[in-house]
């Protein structure tokens, strides 16, 4: 994993864009992976200035979101359709045929879950998957106890998960208690992916994805699996690490490696 601990979640998110659109840069038809949540919002305002200074083109590019609750419809504000709409897909030119979110209404959800798997092999798979943390492991919504070789299915959310969402709700009665999402096994087929948590109540969470155990318990644990990770973290989140000066030491010989190289 290359884990890199910025001064403040601001640069972390802008970092985070500028992975995604030097992802893009190198293959204007990528497929990305998309996410949602209050941490990748600052992450794509700044897709958004950037396409708006003509820095960026998503004219060619696929997309598939992590996941959707169950039970609203596509206008819910807070459904995740309607999230990305708002925050990303009204505002750059990625194709409306090209961007997918997983159908949370819909009388047959099984289907739903094989079709969205099909789908993202018919494109190629994701090039670079977006990733936030909840505070308990999941990535997704695969919560604790999430097989680690899952594929698109419907989970059940924590009471920790329904916690937390419920700010955007008002209350936590009105958050959907299940959610299509993508597999912990869908996930770590990506090409890339790319972990965005800050604040200090990722802690936790972030020193157990990074050095804990690997465990269904915590399923952020398998991206310790995956071969190409970048986590971009705060000082507030990366706070619970034990190795954090090392990771410092080691980004910031990367980066005068980087930039010797001319990348
Ligand atoms: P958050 O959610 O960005 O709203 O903290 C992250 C997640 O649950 O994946």
């Amino acid at each position: 994993m290359r884990v890199i601990i910025e001064t403040d979640a601001e640069t972390a998110c802008i970092s985070a864009a500028r992975i995604i659109c030097d992802q893009i840069h190198k293959k204007p038809n990528s497929v990305l992976g998309l996410a949602t949540g209050g941490t990748p919002t600052r992450c794509y305002q700044e897709l958004i200035r950037r396409f708006q200074n003509g820095e960026i083109d998503f004219s060619q590019t696929r997309s598939f979101n992590l996941d959707e609750y169950i039970g609203l419809p596509e206008e819910h504000p807070e459904s995740y359709h309607a999230f990305m709409k708002a925050q990303l897909f009204d505002h750059v030119n990625i194709p409306a045929g090209n961007w997918h979110v997983p159908k949370g209404l819909t009388d047959d959800l099984t289907r739903e879950c094989e079709r969205y798997e099909a789908a993202i092999t018919a494109e190629g798979g994701i090039d670079i998957q977006l990733l936030g943390l909840g505070r308990d492991g999941h990535i997704g919504f695969n919560e604790p106890g999430s097989s680690l070789a899952s594929r698109t299915r419907v989970k059940h959310l924590t009471m920790q998960t329904i916690a937390d969402n419920a700010r955007f709700f008002g209350s936590e009665e009105l958050v959907p208690r299940l959610a299509i999402t993508m597999g912990v096994g869908t996930i770590l087929d990506a090409g890339h992916c790319l972990m965005l948590a800050t604040g200090a109540g990722k802690a936790e969470a972030v020193a157990a994805m990074i050095e804990g155990p690997v465990s269904a318990s915590v399923p952020a644990t398998a991206l310790q699996f995956h071969r190409n990770v970048t986590v971009l973290l705060d000082q507030d989140a990366a706070k619970l690490l034990k190795h954090g000066d090392y990771y410092r030491m080691s980004e910031n010989a990367q980066r005068i490696i980087d930039n010797s190289m001319g990348v």
